[in-house]
């Protein structure tokens, strides 16, 4: 099956990013033929700084690199190596009634939390409607919040098929397991509550950010709840099976402080993640090789897409000087 995602170069990787979405991307190298891009198209909609936006691309190389993704397995690229999804996109967008787009609730999300209403923001689904049918995708491993954006892909795709003919395949949402990960206020964590744990912080600054998770007041010496509990929730995502239960009495018969818990915790992280950051401070010693893989990833993405798009231009009738 050909599975493919996008992720957006937006900012460093957290917790949650890993349980939501990383994970289940990496577990997918070793089943499907995988195509994952940074889509920094898309974050272009949210970031007008060139060095930034060019920084945030590579880092999400380096990240899923440093996690354990095989370039060998993944064809891992940049959106903008395959310049032809912006084509499509527009063409996407000829079959495409604007109510669908103002049913989008992202837009409205977005905009509700003081993003400025650009075009490009409005028309984002069509951006990635674009990214998944040109390479032909079957499965899109996504979190919730974006299955939305897949549904009118597939109500695009079926746009394009019905006015000219079938070129597209319809994609269906892969939804990965995606427990609730809180940040260190019991939100849900992301970047735009600042309440993030970041994967490649330096040990310091993470143990910092755990001892600093929101706990309750109850005292020591009496039996706490681990299902409203963030620190239990975050040890249940790090701790073996047989820990977790162990932790799960503890706090049930008291004589535990969430401290105790909060420093298994920062040992959880080392444990799984600490070895992580020297993987990525070696790719990150490696540019070229890093230039290498995303070239390869594009070249293989490219010559798929221009087969696609070959089509998608003789089915509508664009006509393009041959080379
Ligand atoms: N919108 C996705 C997100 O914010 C990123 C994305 C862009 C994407 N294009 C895609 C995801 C294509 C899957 C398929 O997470």
């Amino acid at each position: 099956m050909r599975v493919l995602s996008g992720i957006q170069p937006s900012g460093k990787l957290h917790l949650g990013n890993y349980f939501g979405a990383m994970r289940n991307h990496i577990a997918l190298q070793d089943e499907h033929e995988c195509f994952y891009f940074m889509a920094n198209y898309h974050t272009l909609t949210t970031i007008h700084d060139s060095d930034r936006l060019r920084q945030l691309t590579r880092d999400v190389a380096l990240d899923y690199l440093a996690m354990g993704l095989d370039p060998d397995k993944v064809n891992l690229f940049r959106q903008s190596d395959v310049p032809e999804v912006t084509e499509l996109a527009w063409i996407l967008s000829t079959v495409t009634g604007k109510g669908l787009l103002d049913r989008a609730t992202s837009y409205k999300d977005r905009v509700a939390r003081g993003l400025k209403p650009s075009m490009g923001l409005f028309c984002y689904p069509l951006l990635m409607a674009a990214d998944i049918l040109i390479y032909r995708s079957e499965r899109v491993p996504v979190g919730r919040d974006q299955v939305q954006h897949i549904e009118m892909t597939q109500d695009m795709a079926g746009y394009f098929n019905t006015t000219f003919r079938e070129v597209f395949v319809r994609p269906e949402p892969l939804l990965g397991e995606a427990p609730v990960v809180p940040g260190v206020d019991g939100q849900k964590m992301s970047k735009s509550y600042d309440n993030t744990i970041e994967l490649f912080a330096p040990p310091k600054a993470v143990k910092k950010k755990i001892m600093s998770i929101k706990t309750d007041s109850t005292p020591v010496e009496e039996p706490k709840n681990p299902a409203t509990c963030n620190v239990f929730a975050l040890l249940q995502l790090m701790a073996g099976p047989d820990e977790v239960k162990e932790w799960e009495q503890r706090y049930r018969s008291g004589g535990m402080g969430y401290g105790e818990a909060k420093k298994r915790l920062v040992e959880l992280y080392e444990e799984s993640f600490g070895s992580r950051r020297d993987a990525r401070a070696d790719w990150d010693a490696r540019p070229d090789d890093i230039e290498d893989i995303l070239r390869a990833g594009a070249a293989r993405a490219r010559a798929v897409a221009q087969q696609v798009m070959a089509e998608v231009r003789e089915a509508c009738g664009i006509v393009v000087a041959r080379p």
